[in-house]
């Protein structure tokens, strides 16, 4: 498998390379990014470590790469300044992101490969790539289930469950500030999710595994 990270000279993207290299589980990890330097230094940090790590190869390059990358993943944007919220980086890193997309269009993608946003806001831009790019949500949940015989969205829901599993039993924390360290919005989606899983509620479930 080929990934391409857009922004690949930033704090995000070089980490994620760093994480697929530790995690070895792609061939090859290339390093885009406005700032050719860094993002030539970043893939030569990594290479130095390859021999030892994985059988990887890993380098700085251009929009040429997409067409033959499975992935490629967008972390290339503004940080959020301390006052910013995620919505307000909206006006300075929509333009930005648009010719991110434009180069990628005139590049071509491969078929089926797929596109990961990570810039933000997430959401918007997400969306915004998969109207631009022609992608849609059936197709990256195809790939997804492909992948790990599921849809993301039942992988998250069984992922928070067994967390709020491990709190319960763990810990004397209450039910709201669980649902906030896993992640549901509201305490009545925990409730309704848990007794879907697990047949009762969250309260009866730490009361049988706590004794
Ligand atoms: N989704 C999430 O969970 C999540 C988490 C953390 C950060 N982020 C977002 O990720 C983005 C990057 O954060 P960071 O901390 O790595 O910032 P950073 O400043 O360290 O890196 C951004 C990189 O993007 C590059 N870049 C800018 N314009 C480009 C362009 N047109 N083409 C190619 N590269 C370009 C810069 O040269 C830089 O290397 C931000 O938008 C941040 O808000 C998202």
């Amino acid at each position: 498998m080929k990934v391409t990270i857009i922004g690949g000279a930033g704090l995000v993207g070089s980490c994620a390379a760093f994480a697929l290299q530790l995690g070895r589980v792609v061939r090859q990890i290339v390093l885009l990014d406005a700032n050719t330097d860094g993002a030539a230094g970043q893939a030569l940090d990594l290479w130095h470590g390859a021999s030892a790590v994985a059988d990887q190869v890993i380098l700085s390059g251009g929009y040429d790469h997409v067409p033959t990358s499975d992935l490629v993943c967008i972390t290339a944007g503004l940080r959020r300044k301390p006052d910013e919220s995620r919505l307000d980086l909206i006006n300075r890193n929509v333009e930005l992101f648009l010719n991110i997309l434009g180069e990628m269009q005139r590049a071509g993608l491969k078929q089926d490969g797929l596109v990961l946003v990570v810039s933000n806001p997430v959401d918007v831009l997400t969306y915004l790539a998969a109207q631009r790019l022609g992608l849609s949500v059936r197709h990256c949940q195809r790939a997804y289930r492909a992948e790990r015989g599921q849809s993301p969205g039942r992988f998250l829901q069984h992922f928070r469950i067994s967390k709020v599993k491990k709190l319960l039993a763990e810990t004397d924390e209450d039910l709201a500030a669980i649902a906030r360290a896993v992640g549901f919005g509201h305490l009545s989606s925990l409730r309704a999710c848990f007794r879907r899983h697990e047949g009762c509620s969250p309260a009866d479930w730490r009361r049988r595994h706590r004794g």
